[in-house]
């Protein structure tokens, strides 16, 4: 497994407003977005491409597309949604299929309440959208369907990471899969609540407002 944390300015920068508990939630979805687009940029960095001819003004030349079969991104709902856009305007014709995860906030177990995924994800790169890698048990769960269904290049974008989390997945997935692991930062820990420490609180409800 690759671990590839982010070393930009803008991604600093972008990060720490998102942590200032005093951001509304409209600038945190803009922020998100902005930060998940320039994260995208590396998370796509092996995508698949292949030889194109095109006509300049000037002459013909073998230039460089976007080959088949299109990526797959899958943001894991609810937070996840909030990394859509930013992954999406870089990536515009990659397919988006869902996942709908829940943490029980006291056993911090992970249960699946809802997929759109095709059945067949052979050959698919896919691109997994959750801003917190914290347990690490979402992105396991996560992983393991996409690899039961025939994916075997999965890269993950979180906005933060927990090295507690980084080391449990790394341990649990199956090492046939080439997974990455792309993050604008490793913070420092995990609390007693599973929350990350100092991260930014809970990133759904910082996204799209407390919903009990
Ligand atoms: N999920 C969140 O939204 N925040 C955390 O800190 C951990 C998990």
């Amino acid at each position: 497994m690759r671990v590839l944390e982010i070393d930009h300015p803008l991604v600093a920068h972008k990060l720490t407003v998102l942590r200032d508990r005093t951001t509304h939630s409209s600038v945190f979805r803009q922020l998100a977005d902005e930060l998940v687009t320039l994260l995208a940029y590396e998370a796509t960095r092996h995508v698949l491409v292949g030889p194109a001819e095109v006509e300049t003004p000037v002459t013909s030349m073998t230039g460089t597309k976007l080959t088949a079969p299109k990526p797959m991104v899958v943001p894991i709902l609810r937070a996840g949604l909030g990394m859509l856009h930013g992954l999406t305007t870089l990536l515009p014709t990659a397919e988006v299929g869902f996942l709908g995860m829940v943490r029980n906030e006291e056993t911090l177990e992970v249960t699946t309440y809802a997929n759109r995924l095709p059945e067949d994800l052979q050959g698919r790169q896919c691109f997994v959208l959750d801003p917190m890698l914290a347990t690490g048990n979402t992105l396991i769960a996560a992983v393991e369907y996409l690899h039961e269904r025939g994916a075997r290049d999965i890269t993950c974008v979180t906005l933060l990471s927990a090295p507690e989390g980084i080391a449990k997945l790394e341990a649990a997935i199956d090492p046939e899969i080439d997974l990455t692991v792309v993050t604008a930062a490793i913070d420092e820990r995990l609390n007693e609540k599973g929350y990350i420490v100092p991260g930014l609180g809970d990133a759904g409800d910082r996204l799209f407002g407390v919903v009990d």
